[in-house]
């Protein structure tokens, strides 16, 4: 997994000539400017995870999309891929089991909003964790997202259908109500406060088959 933004991509020198393919360039120019350097920041995540996991070379590697949504690595079809972005950070992860990856800045939100995407179970298992407000909010949506992320389905699937049923500061279990039709059904979630942001990565719990 890596997480970048634009001061460590030049640092690198992630630019877009050595880290985009030509398909990838004309995406990248017909953004808003505003959008390019997130959206570079991602494909630099994605790659480099990619190299870690795999033997290649950058100028060879162009990021796709499967059906729904999810990106891929073309030509790699045995890989599990995912992309997010906040606040000027990217964050990529490759793995060969399925994975979905989250980032989100801590913001002032409506109260509300913790109704919205939690389940009365699930605001009670909170409240004897430490943290409140609206980190306890990014901290529970980014776990959420993470996991509807590496199912392809983002937020086609409302977030109370994937429930936290364990959690403590940094780890948690997410699993999918009785009524939705996608495996696997228990998720591992690792959540991470970096800066000002929180970062969850999900994989399948062990024993929660295909
Ligand atoms: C996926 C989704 C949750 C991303 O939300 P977000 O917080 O704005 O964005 P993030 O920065 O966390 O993630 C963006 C990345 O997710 C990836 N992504 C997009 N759709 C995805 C999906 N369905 N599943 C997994 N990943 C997806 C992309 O790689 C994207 O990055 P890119 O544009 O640089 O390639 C949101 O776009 C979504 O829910 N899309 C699906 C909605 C849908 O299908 N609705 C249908 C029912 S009406």
């Amino acid at each position: 997994m890596v997480v970048i933004n634009g001061a460590a991509a030049r640092r690198i020198g992630a630019t877009p000539e050595r880290y985009l393919s030509c398909h990838e360039w004309s995406q990248w120019a017909s953004l808003p400017a505003a959008r390019r350097t997130e959206w570079l920041c991602g494909r630099v995540a994605l790659k480099r995870a990619f190299l870690d996991l795999c033997h290649g070379a950058v100028r060879d590697l162009e990021v796709g999309y499967r059906a729904g949504g999810r990106p891929m690595i073309a030509g790699h079809d045995d890989v599990y891929c995912s992309i997010s972005h906040s606040g000027g950070w990217s964050t990529g992860a490759t793995s060969r089991i399925p994975i979905g990856v989250d980032i989100e800045a801590v913001r002032p939100r409506r109260a509300e909003l913790l109704r919205y995407i939690t389940t009365e179970r699930e605001r009670r298992l909170v409240r004897r964790l430490t943290v409140a407000g609206d980190d306890l909010l990014t901290l529970l949506w980014t776990a959420k997202e993470a996991v509807l992320k590496a199912l392809s389905v983002g937020l086609g699937v409302h977030p109370c259908r994937a429930e936290v049923t364990a959690i403590e500061e940094r780890a948690a279990v997410v699993e999918l109500a009785a009524d939705v039709p996608l495996c696997p059904r228990r998720w591992n979630v690792r959540m991470e406060r970096i800066a000002r942001f929180y970062h969850s990565v999900a994989t399948p719990c062990a024993a929660s088959g295909e």
